[in-house]
């Protein structure tokens, strides 16, 4: 059984991609995917040896080591000229390291990327649509307690919002997604010392803004 999570990620796949899961460590939503046939190519790898393991012995338990190739290194360095991988999956990463792995020339034959970063979504919105890709799916949702979003990004070029890149094009739609945003910065607020009053100010501004979206 995959947490929600993991299971959250799986419906952005489908049968003709041929995928990367960048950081895979566990390797157990790669697994999922290939048993039950969501996708044509799977390779995993991460640039930890321990990790690494960890995924290979799930993949042994389960069968697949014949079906999963496993790579050891640092994000797209571990491909080469003839994997023909189209699709990227990154999850639990901070938005420095997605872009750093990103800036890479195996980026020229993806597709797709479906990306759960650990933070700075704006900051992820903003390079990756820079380099030749449109958002096509956004999401939000809790697992155990923790707030996640996942963003799907596909060939493309589009001009977004400040507002879009900050919130997202699609949550800014989402008003559950909207209410959390403005709950964060009450809760901030709450704990901000009586000298950071310009903070205070951006936040206030923010909620305001905030506020008109859930409004519309
Ligand atoms: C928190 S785990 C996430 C595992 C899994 N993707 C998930 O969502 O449950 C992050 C993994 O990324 C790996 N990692 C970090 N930087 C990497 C890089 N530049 N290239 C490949 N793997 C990396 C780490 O070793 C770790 O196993």
């Amino acid at each position: 059984m995959l947490s929600k999570r993991l299971q959250s990620l799986t419906k952005y796949f489908n049968k003709e991609d041929n995928v990367i899961d960048i950081g895979c460590d566990h390797a157990l939503i790669d697994i999922y995917m290939v048993k039950y046939n969501l996708v044509n190519k799977m390779i995993v790898s991460d640039i930890h040896e321990g990790a690494l393991k960890q995924g290979i012995n799930n993949i042994k338990l389960n069968h697949l080591k014949d079906v999963i190739e496993c790579r050891l290194g640092d994000g797209l360095n571990v491909l080469t000229d003839d994997d023909k991988i189209d699709t990227i999956l990154i999850s639990g990463m901070g938005a420095s390291t997605i872009i750093d792995i990103l800036n890479n020339k195996y980026i020229n034959n993806i597709n797709k990327l479906v990306i759960q970063s650990n933070n700075d979504y704006e900051k992820l919105r903003r390079y990756i649509t820079s380099i030749g890709f449109i958002i096509t799916n956004e999401e939000y949702f809790i697992d155990n307690g923790k707030k996640y979003i996942n963003i799907i990004f596909e060939r493309g070029t589009k001009e977004y919002t400040d507002i879009e890149y900050q919130f997202g094009p699609i949550l800014i739609n989402n008003k559950e997604y909207i209410q959390s945003e403005i709950d964060s910065r009450v809760k901030i607020i709450s704990s901000i010392p009586s000298d950071k009053e310009s903070l205070r100010l951006t936040l206030n501004n923010e909620i305001k803004m905030l506020s008109e979206l859930i409004s519309r």
